[in-house]
């Protein structure tokens, strides 16, 4: 089964989709985006997604009409097209097609593009070991709430983890961390999960919600509060979260072990809690 695109109502393969050179998206990266992750054919967690585009669009003033019933329809339209039991759907929303003036365009429809690929997990020996990342200034603007398309800091971000062998670059502005470049950060200390709060510096991550849910759910305490740098360098355990990787144990930070650099007893829980919960996903 092939990839599949869709492209302002047009499902097709994906490498039949054609975007505008004049795309604000291309242009200006004058859009948001989402990624979904499809487990046994449910696209988990869309209405979190969805709710999280809509907000992110509305934030730039970008308006596009789609509604949850019709966001949820072509998700499963383009599932069942590719096939994929296990996948992974990206949705971007571009302010349209125009030609290049940084202001809005006066009138236009809104670019909605998905494209539904195969889900390639992480292999499992790194999803059990662990994972070393570094630390590096958080350059991002400040409406890192906002899931836009500018993703040049992340993007130098996670190259410059790549050359220093780590997985992931986790951000520090003002000494305290925020997020990683692609997902957000979790500490365990003396058994309390510690996640950094959710304002304008950092992404409500769908999954950090979810993970939270779980904990408190084991009775665990969780506290979203500024998580100071010196502070999570003693942590207990650390991970990160996000929709692709899931939950990933951290083992080392900036080339330095942490504790006993295995993952942690709780890290393992809430893994282990997260995978139950996904495979038990229906849809709703
Ligand atoms: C900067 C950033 N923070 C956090 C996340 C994790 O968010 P989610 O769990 O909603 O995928 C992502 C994922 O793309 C991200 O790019």
């Amino acid at each position: 089964m092939p990839d599949i695109g869709y492209l302002n109502g047009h499902f097709s393969p994906l490498e039949a989709v054609k975007i505008s050179p004049d795309d604000r998206g291309f242009l200006f990266g004058d859009g948001v985006y989402e990624v979904i992750r499809a487990y046994h054919g449910i696209p988990a967690f869309w209405y979190a997604h969805f709710n999280r585009l809509v907000r992110s669009a509305k934030e730039i003033q970008l308006h596009f009409s789609l509604g949850q019933a019709d966001f949820q329809r072509l998700l499963l339209h383009g599932l069942q097209q590719s096939g994929y039991q296990e996948g992974k759907i990206y949705i971007q929303v571009t302010r349209g097609v125009a030609p290049r003036e940084h202001t809005f365009p006066p009138i236009g429809e809104p670019t909605v593009f998905l494209a539904f690929r195969k889900m390639v997990a992480l292999p499992t020996e790194v999803c059990q070991r662990g994972v070393n990342v570094i630390t590096l200034p958080d350059t991002r603007w400040h409406r890192c709430d906002i899931k836009s398309l500018n993703l040049l800091p992340n993007v130098l971000a996670k190259q410059k983890a790549r050359e220093a062998n780590a997985f992931e670059g986790i951000f520090v502005r003002d000494g305290l961390v925020t997020e990683g470049a692609t997902s957000n950060i979790f500490a365990v200390k003396n058994g309390t999960v510690i996640t950094p709060e959710r304002n304008h510096l950092v992404l409500a991550g769908v999954t950090q919600q979810q993970v939270v849910t779980l904990a408190q759910a084991k009775g665990l305490n969780v506290q979203f509060r500024p998580i100071p740098i010196s502070e999570f360098l003693e942590s207990d355990e650390a991970f990160l979260v996000g929709t692709t990787i899931e939950i990933l144990p951290v083992i080392q930070v900036n080339g330095k072990t942490l504790r006993d650099g295995k993952p942690g007893p709780i890290t393992t829980i809430l893994k282990q809690q997260f995978t139950a919960h996904v495979s038990g996903l229906a849809m709703s």
